[in-house]
């Protein structure tokens, strides 16, 4: 299939899930407000890849993120999204195979990666997510 449906009504604020899309590692992350206010902090336009939170989720949702789990420098499969995972220097995500560190919105801040973890389409319909 080319879309994934993702029920996310029990992803708590800090909790991240994982599903597949077309093959490839999905992330799901619910910000807590800490992790909102952290990615808001951030001046963009410094950023490798100028995105503010906003840019990467949508409207009446800012606390839902939701990305490739691919790295975006060689596609190794970044670690934080389990628990007790290390999520890196800036509290998001950290791609242990050459070291690129990923904040709370999954934007590259250190290391290697080109890009910000890819935001793929998707709407949602009520709790659920359809991705693709
Ligand atoms: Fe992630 Fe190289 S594949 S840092």
């Amino acid at each position: 299939a080319s879309t994934t449906d993702v029920d996310i009504s029990r992803v708590e604020a800090g909790q991240t899930i994982k599903a597949t899309f077309r093959d490839q590692p999905l992330f799901i992350k619910r910000l807590t407000s800490e992790e909102i206010a952290a990615a808001n902090e951030v001046d963009a336009s410094s950023l490798r890849d100028p995105q503010t939170l906003a840019d990467r989720t949508q409207v009446g949702y800012e606390d839902v993120l939701v990305t490739m789990g691919v790295c975006t420098h060689l596609g190794c499969v970044p670690l934080g999204a389990a628990e007790g995972e290390n999520k890196g220097e800036f509290g998001g995500y950290y791609c242990p195979c050459h070291g690129s560190h990923y904040d709370t919105a999954g934007r590259i801040r250190k290391g290697p990666a080109p890009t910000n973890l890819a935001v793929p389409e998707y709407a949602f319909n009520g709790d659920v997510i359809r991705v693709g």
